[in-house]
C-alpha cells in the first residue's frame, strides 16, 4: 500500500478528513445562512426566489454542490468508521487535544452529528428534492417597470410542465417567472412543529461546531499561542452562537408572519 493511503486509511488520517470536510460544510453554512438572509428581505420573495434560481441553473454552483453532497457523505461516513473501530478496539479519542477539559459537546459529537444527519436529509428533502426534482413548487412573475422601479406580483402557470425560468421585456417592463421556492419555505415555517425540529437542529448545530470548529484546527496541528485562542473565540461566538441563531430566526420569523396573515 502506498504511503499516501496507509495515511489516509489510518485513524490519524481518517480524523484528518473529517476536519477538512468539516471545516469545508463550516464554510457552506457561512453562504447558506447569507443566501437564507434574503428571506428577510421584504420583497414577495423576489431577492431569495432569485437566488434561488442562480444557484440551480448556474454550473460552476452545481459542481461545488456536488462536492458539498459528497463532503456531507464522507464526514457522516468517517464518524461512523471512527466509532466503531473506537468502541472495537483501543480508545482513540476523536480529538488529539489533551489539555481542554472534554465538553458535554465533546462527548456527545456522535448523537449531536446523528441529530444533524436526520434533520439534513428531512430538510434537503423537503427544499432541495422538492425544489429540483418535483413540479410540487409553484412559480411566480415578477413584472418590473424599468422605469419607476416598481415590481408587481403574481401567481404564474406554466402551459410546459417542464418550464424552468425565464426572463424576457415588453416594452418598459421586465418580466420574470421563476420558482417560488419561498412559498415553499414560508408554507413549512407556517408548521409549528416543523418549526420546533428546525430550533432544536439549530441547537445541535451550535453545539456540535462549538466543538467541531476549533478541534478540527487541533486535529490539522494548527496550534498557535496566539491564533489557537482567536480560533476558539471564531468557534464559540460565530459557529456557536450567531451561525445557529441566524438560522433559527429563520423558522421563528416565518412562524410569527404566518399568525399575522
Ligand atoms: C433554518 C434555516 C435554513 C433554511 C431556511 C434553509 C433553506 C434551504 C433551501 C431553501 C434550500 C434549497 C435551495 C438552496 O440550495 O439554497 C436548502 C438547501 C440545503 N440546505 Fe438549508 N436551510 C437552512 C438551514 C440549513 C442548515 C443548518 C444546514 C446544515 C446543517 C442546511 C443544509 C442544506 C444543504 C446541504 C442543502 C443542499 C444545498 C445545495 O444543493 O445547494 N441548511 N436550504
Amino acid at each position: 500500500m502506498s504511503e499516501f493511503k496507509q495515511t489516509f486509511n489510518s485513524s490519524l488520517g481518517k480524523k484528518l478528513i473529517m476536519a477538512l470536510t468539516g471545516l469545508f460544510l463550516c464554510t457552506f453554512l457561512i453562504v447558506h445562512l447569507g443566501g437564507n438572509l434574503l428571506l428577510f428581505c421584504d420583497d414577495n420573495g423576489y431577492s431569495f426566489n432569485m437566488y434561488a434560481n442562480f444557484l440551480t441553473h448556474f454550473p460552476p454552483i452545481e459542481v461545488v454542490a456536488y462536492i458539498l453532497y459528497l463532503a456531507i457523505i464522507v464526514h457522516a461516513l468517517y464518524a461512523l468508521i471512527l466509532t466503531v473501530n473506537n468502541t472495537k478496539a483501543r480508545p482513540v479519542a476523536y480529538v488529539a487535544h489533551n489539555d481542554a477539559p472534554a465538553s458535554w459537546s465533546s462527548k456527545n459529537m456522535g448523537l449531536l452529528g446523528s441529530i444533524l444527519l436526520l434533520f439534513i436529509v428531512i430538510h434537503m428533502g423537503d427544499f432541495w428534492y422538492k425544489y429540483k426534482f418535483t413540479h410540487t413548487v409553484g412559480y411566480k412573475e415578477y413584472r418590473t417597470n424599468v422605469l419607476t422601479n416598481q415590481t408587481t406580483v403574481s401567481d404564474f402557470t406554466p402551459a410546459d410542465p417542464t418550464f424552468e425560468h425565464s426572463s424576457t421585456t415588453e416594452g418598459d417592463t421586465e418580466i420574470i417567472r421563476v420558482k417560488d421556492l419561498h412559498a415553499r419555505v414560508a408554507n413549512s415555517f407556517s408548521n409549528v412543529w416543523y418549526d420546533l425540529f428546525y430550533v432544536i437542529a439549530m441547537g445541535a448545530v451550535a453545539f456540535h461546531l462549538l466543538h467541531g470548529f476549533q478541534s478540527a484546527f487541533q486535529t490539522l496541528g494548527w496550534r498557535h499561542r496566539k491564533y489557537t485562542p482567536i480560533v476558539k473565540f471564531i468557534g464559540t461566538w460565530f459557529f456557536g452562537v450567531i451561525i445557529p441563531l441566524g438560522f433559527a430566526l429563520m423558522p421563528i420569523v416565518y412562524y410569527l408572519k404566518s399568525l399575522g396573515r
